[in-house]
């Protein structure tokens, strides 16, 4: 059973930079939201509604968009604005959401590992917050249902081209179970093109076990003995996967990864066109344009 997941905002956010310099990217507004928001109401839909957000003294925006607001509430209240008191009120009893600072070495294995000391001995889920889906079955409960299935740490990917392998951590696949079940003994970071194992994507979306962690510990203490490079997750799943059982599940969906600047325009033409209100007049709009 998960009931729990991690979103690690720590990150500089160097690729959308200087737009992400005051603003974390985290932040940036999808339609009428932004990304953290889809990212936790995603996790929600899928029944996981006890959220570690592992984060930066930057970052605070993050907090005070989901911290209650009784001034705000009061003064739409007055106003005779209960939508919208409504809305907000809403926003800070959307999940049990804890914070945490980040501490250790660089990578984005240590945030991970800073929330399972506070988890505990629980599996548990963990999502970037720059990937975002449009899929009927959100991510979260095709990735929840997978580690039901299976009981082993599983991976969100999707298909990708070739020339995109060395911005994505890509699995060795060992047997496709179908239904886009995979099961995978290893992940290559970021390879070269001609040194892909795979077709596929990791795409920020894992069920981490506490194997993994194990893993990730280790990583630590070598990292301590020897202070060099990074913490990965994808090294510890690695690392897992080549003792024992890890799986992909290719992710039925449309994936928007909103770190890169044109899949963040993307996504947002995307929420923009169905949006139910302004939709077809954008719609009428970008024909003719
Ligand atoms: C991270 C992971 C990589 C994964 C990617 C998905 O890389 O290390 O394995 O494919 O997220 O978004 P980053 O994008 O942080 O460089």
């Amino acid at each position: 059973m998960i009931r729990k997941a991690v979103i690690p905002v720590a990150g500089l956010g160097t690729r959308l930079l200087p737009l992400t310099k005051a603003l974390p990217k985290e932040m940036l507004p999808i339609g009428d939201k932004p990304v953290i928001e889809h990212t936790i109401r995603e996790l929600v839909e899928s029944g996981i509604d006890d959220i570690t957000i592992v984060t930066s003294a930057r970052k605070d925006l993050v907090q005070r968009h989901f911290a209650p607001d009784a001034d705000l509430e009061r003064e739409l209240r007055v106003a005779g604005k209960d939508d919208l008191a409504n809305a907000v009120a809403e926003l800070s009893s959307l999940a049990h959401i804890t914070y945490l600072y980040q501490r250790g070495p660089y990578g984005n294995g240590t945030p991970v590992l800073n929330a399972a000391r506070v988890i505990g001995d629980e599996p548990f889920m963990v999502l970037w917050a720059d990937d975002v889906f449009v899929a009927e079955v959100p991510r979260a409960r095709q990735l929840k249902s997978a580690y039901e299935a299976t009981g082993a740490p599983v991976l969100a990917l999707m298909p990708m081209a070739v020339e995109d392998a060395s911005r994505y951590g890509v699995p060795i696949v060992e047997e496709d179970l179908g239904g886009g079940r995979l099961r995978i003994s290893g992940l290559v970071e970021k390879p070269r093109p001609e040194e892909a194992p795979s077709r596929y994507a990791a795409i920020g979306g894992y069920v981490v076990t506490p194997g993994v962690v194990t893993e990730l510990e280790a990583a630590t203490r070598r990292w301590q003995e020897n202070p060099e490079g990074e913490i990965y997750l994808t090294d510890a799943l690695h690392r897992h996967a080549t003792a024992n059982p890890v799986y992909g599940q290719v992710i039925d969906g449309t994936w928007y990864d909103t770190g890169s600047p044109l899949n963040y325009l993307r996504a947002q033409f995307a929420a923009a066109l169905a949006d139910p209100v302004h939709g077809p007049e954008l719609r009428k709009l970008a024909r003719e344009s």
